[in-house]
This record gives C-alpha cells, sequence and structure tokens, in this order.
C-alpha cells in the first residue's frame, strides 16, 4: 500500500497541523481512525490496521469491548455528572473498594482519583511530601511520568520535552535507572553488584539527607523510556533503603498496571509492598481516569480539597473501569495476556535471529519492547530505522510505534487473536527486511516526530 491510499487521511492531517498545537502529538505514520473493534482499527479511507498500539497500552479489552459499550450506554441513561468534589456516587466508592484490593501487601489502602496519569503522579508528589512531612524525592534518569508539571519534573527521558520550561519543582534528585542494555556506568549485570544502586546510596550519603527524603518514586519498568526491564534486585534494594531511612516506596504503575504484565500489577511478581501505586491506561479503556491507591494513613495526610478536580472520577467512567475488570477477571484475560505476550516474544526473539537490526528483546505479558541497533556490539540506537519500521507496518496494515530512542513498542489488547498476532508479526518481519535493504527512502519519515 502507498501513502497515495490515505487521500482523504491526508486532509485531515493538514487541518490537524493548521489547528492544533502539535505539542501534544508524537507523529508517526498517519492513521486517521474512524471506527475501532478488538484489536483492528479502519481510517477515512477504509484500509484495516491490526493495533499493536492498543490505545498507548490504555486497552487491556480491545477497542469497543461490548461490556464497556453497555456500560456507558447503560450509565448515560441514568447519570453523566455529579462530581465527587461536592456530592457521592457509589460507582466510585465501588471502584475504590476494588482497586484498594490490587496492590501487593496487606494494609488498609485508600484510592484518590484523578483524571490522567502525569495528574497521578502530581498527586504522588503531593502524597509523599504530606504524608512524611519532607521535601526531597528520589528519582530516576530515563523515567517518564507524564508531561504535566509535577510529572514532568519527575520525568527525565526527552531534553526536547523540558526544554525552556524550567524551573522545574525543585527537590527533585535524579540518579541512573538500572538500564543493564545499556548501562550508564557501561557495566554487565550481575558483573557490576548493581553500580547504579551504589550510585544511589552514594548520592544518600554525599549530597541528599536521607531524612529529608519524602520519597523514592519509580516505574517497576522503565516505560516510555524503552520499555527498561530492571533485575529485581535492583527493586528489593530500592525497596530496602526505602524501610532503612523511613522513606515511602511510590510506584508509577500506570503502564504496567491492570494486568499487562501478567498481574494486576508487576510490583507483585517481585515481591514489593509499595507505600504508593499510580494508575491509569488500561483500566478505563480509553476513557479518562487515573489515580493513587495507597496507604490510609498516608492518604488521610492529604486533607480537603488538596485533590479535588471538576471532572474526576465521573460516573460513566467509574462504570467503565468497572467492566473492565470484570471483563479481565471473566474472560481469563490476565492468563490469555501472558500466553501471548511469550508467544509475541518468542517469535521476536526468533525474528533476531535473521535481522541485525534488532538489537535486544525485552517483555512481560504483553509489555514487549523490540530494542533496535545500528551495530549489535555497539548497541547504538536505530532511531531512524526504527522510524522507518513503523512506517513501513502503517503502509502494511500494522500501528506501530517507537518508545526510548529506537525500540518498537508491542501493547495490543490481552485478547489479541492468533491470526491478528501472526498477521502483525508478518508486518513487522517485511519491515525489518525493507528497511534492512534500503527499500524506505530518509525522506518518508524526514516530517515525523517519534519519541
Ligand atoms: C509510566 C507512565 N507514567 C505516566 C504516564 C503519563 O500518563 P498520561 O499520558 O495519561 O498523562 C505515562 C504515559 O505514557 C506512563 O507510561
Amino acid at each position: 500500500m502507498q501513502l497515495g491510499q490515505i487521500k482523504k487521511g491526508l486532509q485531515v492531517v493538514k487541518r490537524d497541523k493548521q489547528s492544533i498545537g502539535q505539542a501534544m502529538r508524537l507523529a508517526y505514520y498517519p492513521v486517521v481512525a474512524v471506527r475501532a473493534e478488538g484489536s483492528k482499527v479502519w481510517d477515512k479511507d477504509g484500509n484495516e490496521y491490526i493495533d499493536f498500539l492498543g490505545g498507548a497500552a490504555a486497552l487491556p479489552i480491545g477497542h469497543r469491548h461490548p461490556a464497556v459499550v453497555r456500560a456507558i450506554h447503560e450509565q448515560t441513561d441514568r447519570l453523566i455528572h455529579h462530581p465527587p468534589l461536592y456530592g457521592y456516587h457509589e460507582l466510585a466508592v465501588e471502584l475504590a473498594e476494588k482497586l484498594n484490593q490490587l496492590p501487593p501487601g496487606v494494609y488498609p489502602r485508600k484510592t484518590i482519583y484523578q483524571l490522567a496519569g502525569a495528574a497521578a503522579m502530581d498527586l504522588t508528589i503531593k502524597l509523599v511530601r504530606v504524608g512524611t512531612r519532607r521535601p526531597k524525592i528520589i528519582t530516576f534518569l530515563k523515567g517518564y511520568y507524564g508531561a504535566l508539571y509535577g510529572a514532568l519534573s519527575l520525568s527525565a527521558f526527552s531534553t526536547v520535552q523540558r526544554r525552556y520550561l524550567g524551573p522545574f519543582l525543585p527537590e527533585i534528585y535524579h540518579v541512573p535507572f538500572a538500564d543493564c542494555y545499556r548501562c550508564f556506568f557501561k557495566q554487565q549485570y550481575p558483573d557490576c553488584g548493581l553500580a547504579c544502586l551504589d550510585y544511589l546510596k552514594t548520592v544518600l550519603r554525599h549530597l541528599v539527607p536521607p531524612e529529608e527524603v519524602a520519597a523514592i518514586i519509580t516505574e517497576p519498568v522503565g516505560s516510555d523510556g524503552g520499555y527498561i526491564f530492571p533485575p529485581a534486585e535492583w527493586l528489593k534494594g530500592l525497596q530496602e533503603i526505602c524501610q532503612e531511612n523511613d522513606m515511602l516506596l511510590a510506584l508509577d504503575e500506570i503502564q504496567t498496571g491492570c494486568g499487562r504484565c501478567g498481574s494486576w500489577f508487576l510490583s507483585e511478581q517481585y515481591g514489593l509492598i509499595p507505600d504508593l501505586v499510580a494508575f491509569g491506561k488500561g483500566f478505563s479503556a480509553g476513557v479518562p481516569l487515573s489515580g493513587v491507591i495507597g496507604r490510609a494513613s498516608v492518604m488521610d495526610e492529604l486533607k480537603p480539597p488538596s485533590a479535588i478536580g471538576t471532572g474526576i472520577a465521573n460516573p460513566i467512567v467509574c462504570a467503565v473501569a468497572l467492566a473492565v475488570m470484570e471483563v479481565i477477571q471473566k474472560e481469563n484475560l490476565i492468563e490469555q495476556c501472558k500466553k501471548m505476550g511469550s508467544y509475541l516474544k518468542k517469535r521476536f526473539e526468533e525474528m533476531k535471529k535473521d535481522h541485525p537490526l534488532i538489537g535486544d528483546v525485552r517483555g512481560k505479558g504483553m509489555l514487549i519492547g523490540v530494542d533496535l541497533v545500528k551495530d549489535q556490539k555497539t548497541r547504538e540506537p536505530a532511531r531512524l530505522e526504527a522510524s522507518k519500521v513503523c512506517w513501513r507496518s502503517g503502509e502494511l496494515g500494522l500501528i506501530l510505534t517507537t518508545l526510548g530512542e529506537s525500540v518498537l513498542r508491542v501493547c495490543p489488547a490481552y485478547n489479541l487473536s492468533q491470526e491478528e498476532a501472526d498477521r502483525a508479526l508478518g508486518i513487522i518481519d517485511n519491515s525489518l527486511s525493507d528497511v534492512e535493504k534500503g527499500k524506505i527512502p530518509d525522506k518518508v519519515v524526514a516530517s515525523l516526530s517519534p519519541w
């Protein structure tokens, strides 16, 4: 398929550029969606795509699951808006009761809702500060927490995203994440003895007094940084530092939560007991819902009205989230996610043998990254090539994007069918070959703005 076949779509893209500030965009192959179902999307020109982006990891049960559509219709007929900032509705309570059961560890919890992942991270900053009466926060290079000012103060992935926007929130200290494929210290795990953890301890010895640190805030997987899976030992090490120094451990599970890595929250698999867990994305199938589930004693320190917002915990959104959780349970989708995720990962590992572009394949469940490199030895990110692979995949009928510098992002719905999986894998295989053979000219991706 050639770009000429997305004629009507390109007219929309042109109007978009004229009418919408492009700062809200990461531009890849231009799919102008008009309809979607399950793992399929159709564009304005009638082209069909398999969706490997899954609404940016926000569609665990796919597009327009009948249970979600029903929940929206039924709730629309009853009550659309009654802001919990002034009143009550039972759906918000029922949802919080369920969410409070999900993170690992047995202790009393409460939930505070927000609208976007970034807002949940802003709230996390408030909670750790007020909950400890300490100002300082430790977080990590290559992390991404969202684009609001608080979340962006934590984020340290893209300098373009931060450029000219400072000053950011003070007292936030960034140290290296445990990125074992591109180690900050050019070492090899496990021989490194976790040099990154030692570095953090050095910072706490010489620069940042631990008794002034409210929390370590981290993602359990460096998500937008490139699906970077740290060793379990590193995460446990962070927890130990928190316990020894009365700091809180606050996890951003916005992308890894809702079963995506094979358990409701990934922290469970590492034996972590976080004090606060931020959630978003998957729990609400594309409608705006996020929040923080946390230790009741910490949540109660934030006094009303410190976390209010007109549209927060909207009844329709809560009804959707309850439907999503029910579908995942009834259809046993976390198991399916693990099974299909293992299959996809295995197929990518096999592809690595034929494609010099593939440097590394990382993943758990349906959160898989295929790291493209210019050279398998130097591991230099193949940025341009990754954009071209996404572009070619778009032409062949697959919505594919990157994260990190050159990592193909695979985060489809858990109920992706075998046929869809195989078709998508075939498209990626062909796209990699076409890019390796130099069939995609630089100019086709020149005007794009990937991560
Ligand atoms: C780990 C993580 N935290 C926070 C965010 C921000 O979420 P939102 O885009 O809903 O503000 C994202 C979004 O990609 C994310 O992946």
